[in-house]
């Protein structure tokens, strides 16, 4: 989703901001584009519809340099992708801005301000921004005043960051909503919508708080709060080397993310080994919050409200403890009746998701016991802003469609479970059982990743289609619909996931030989009825293809194919199937020649509602 980059320095900067851009790049976005005020005080600008290689181009073309200077990646919210709508926005020549996130009230304010004379070259909310930043500025404030009293009139959410060429030093920038980062350097200081696009320049940072203004230049840092008073915000040093994330022998990085898995899978299972109490892996304080725990509510967004849905089979059925799960849009929205001693968990890969966080900042007071967030990202908002945190160990997940970070959290929930069950209905010898089959994941998705040939000749038969159907039960129903999410994100292709007994409830009606239908069958106590689903879809000429048990007695035959999955515990088999159909959704858009890493209209990171 959109990115961020500024610097005020004493230095030529628009390498810096262009290597900014691509560190942000993994994100999505549709356009980029960067402003910058050169040594005789004027705004120079470049702005691309596409790749930041196509900002790069223009700026070889036709070099902006300076030493004060913003920049972006947009992801299109209002106004179609184009170099027009690409920010920076302009006003009077003076004045540019960049913006993430959304501006609820900007109809209102564009009539405010057509009124007044201003006019408008895009079709964006941002651009009433700049004009509201110019105007207060012709009135005679500061740079700093201007945003205070900007900011005051904005509804909505943002990441703001301007410069002005009547204060050619300075980069002003405020937060609502939206994540801003400062990079603190020696002689000149940065700031971004995500520190990974500073770490080439500095390892210090202050991470802003909401409704914070801050201004820069190269001397000076100052941070107000939404009252206008100046703060000290504590200053992060993010001293562990830099992740280098490359390709290597792989096509895509969503490849290489499957094929991390063990890896990862290992290392966030690694953070019980050599502590007494597996309480001690949700951070300080963890045991008093869960000594307290007599429920759960989960909320999350797409794969990882996945993720807490497998979650609730695991601490009902497991841990014996009552679990609700909801998307965090529908979660935040919702008059709710709180259950004494709930524990709110949210769950998000990036630890920046909208709605997510909104969920988090508007439960009620006295709502809930305490918050924990299961994140793969230190220092982002949900991780700061809750109480516990459990932090997966996937590493810096690139491809837009998550794997890694997915069944990372399954771990992390199954962990979880384990904490909080041997307080209610887990006896030792669960916790025994599921830690020894935590264990051996690693080794059984080693096995399902050597099925990548077997389930690349599955792939084939999807090419051609337009719809497919996922079919799954009990704690494999989330699973089919992680499914079917994988493939429709990366393939284009619609899928569907239901539980397989609701088939003939209403599904049943669009199976024909045209609709191919994915099974999730374990071979768990549901089998016999899983095979009887499935007769009922044969029967009707779907061609199937059924993820099963090798000990599940499921053979290949015409119109059924049959992928003999490893026999393992049943507690990990949802992380185990999730494996095998990362990979098929992987090789059915390799087939289709689709872009698998940064999928059309989608965002690694979602930031606005
Ligand atoms: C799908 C996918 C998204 C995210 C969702 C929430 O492959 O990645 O559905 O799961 O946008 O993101 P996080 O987990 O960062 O809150």
């Amino acid at each position: 989703m959109c990115g961020i980059v500024a610097a005020a320095a004493r230095r030529e900067v628009s390498e810096i901001l262009l290597e900014g851009l691509r560190r942000l790049e993994y994100r999505g976005y549709d356009s980029a584009g960067m402003a910058l005020i050169d040594n005789e005080r004027n705004l120079q600008l470049h702005k691309q519809q596409g790749k930041v290689s196509e900002l790069e181009k223009a700026q070889q073309l036709r070099p902006v340099l300076g030493c004060t200077g913003i920049a972006h990646t947009r992801w299109a919210t209002h106004g179609e992708p184009s170099a027009v709508n690409a920010h920076p926005h302009i006003s009077d020549q003076r004045v540019a801005l960049v913006h993430n996130g959304i501006i609820e009230n900007h109809q209102l304010l564009r009539a405010e301000l057509l009124a007044q004379g201003y006019q408008f070259s895009s079709a964006t909310d941002t651009e009433v921004v700049v004009h509201l930043l110019h105007r207060e500025l012709a009135a005679g404030r500061s740079l700093l005043e201007a945003m205070q009293s900007t900011v005051g009139r904005l509804e909505g959410a943002y990441a703001l960051a301007a410069i002005d060429t009547a204060h050619p030093e300075q980069v002003v920038a405020a937060r609502r909503g939206s994540p801003l980062v400062v990079g603190v350097g020696i002689g000149e200081n940065f700031l971004a919508s995500d520190q990974l696009a500073l770490r080439q320049v500095t390892d210090r940072f202050i991470f802003l708080e909401e409704g914070d203004v801050v201004l820069l230049s190269p001397s000076e840092l100052q941070v107000f709060d939404s009252a206008g008073a100046p703060v000290e915000r504590t200053r992060t040093s993010i001293s562990e080397a830099v992740e280098v994330v490359e390709l290597g022998a792989y096509d895509h990085y969503m490849l290489k993310e499957i094929h991390e898995q063990p890896r990862a899978l290992a290392a966030t299972f690694a953070q019980a080994a050599g502590r007494e109490q597996l309480d001690e892996c949700f951070g300080p304080g963890a045991t008093e919050v869960f000594d307290r725990v007599q429920g759960v509510q989960i909320v999350a967004c797409g794969t990882s409200f996945h993720a807490g849905m497998v979650a609730r089979y695991w601490l009902e059925e497991l841990a014996g403890i009552p679990c609700e799960v909801e998307v965090a849009s529908e979660f935040r929205y919702r008059k709710r009746v709180g259950h004494e001693g709930t524990l709110l968990v949210t769950i998000s890969q990036s630890g920046e998701t909208a709605d997510t966080l909104a969920a988090l900042r508007n439960a009620g007071e006295g709502e809930f016991i305490g918050s924990l967030v299961v994140s793969n990202v230190a220092n982002s908002s949900l991780v700061r802003e809750s109480e516990l945190v459990f932090l997966t160990q996937a590493g810096m997940e690139i491809g837009v469609a998550s794997t890694k970070a997915f069944t990372t959290q399954l771990v992390g929930l199954l962990m979880l479970t384990m904490a909080l069950g041997r307080r209610h209905a887990m006896s030792p010898e669960k916790q025994l059982e599921i830690t020894r089959a935590l264990q051996a994941l690693p080794d059984y998705v080693r096995q399902t990743l050597a099925l990548d040939g077997a389930i690349e000749r599955l792939s084939d038969a999807f090419i051609p289609r337009h719809h497919a159907l996922f079919l799954g039960r009990g704690i494999h129903y989330p699973i089919a619909m992680e499914g079917a999410l994988k493939l429709k994100e990366i393939s284009y292709i619609h899928a569907e996931a239901y539980p397989a007994g609701e088939l003939k409830h209403g599904p049943l009606a669009l199976v024909d030989n045209d609709m191919p239908v994915v099974a999730v069958a374990p071979g768990d106590e549901l089998l016999e009825k899983v095979k009887s689903n499935l007769e009922e879809v044969r029967s009707r000429g779907a061609e199937l293809f059924v993820f099963a048990d090798q000990q599940a007695g499921f053979v290949s035959e015409p119109r059924v194919k049959v992928l003999s999955m490893p026999h393992c515990p049943e507690v990990i088999k949802p992380i185990v199937y999730t494996v095998a159909l990362q990979l098929l959704s992987y090789h059915v858009a390799l087939q289709k020649g689709t872009d698998v890493d940064k999928p059309r209209n989608l965002a690694k990171s979602v930031t606005v509602e």
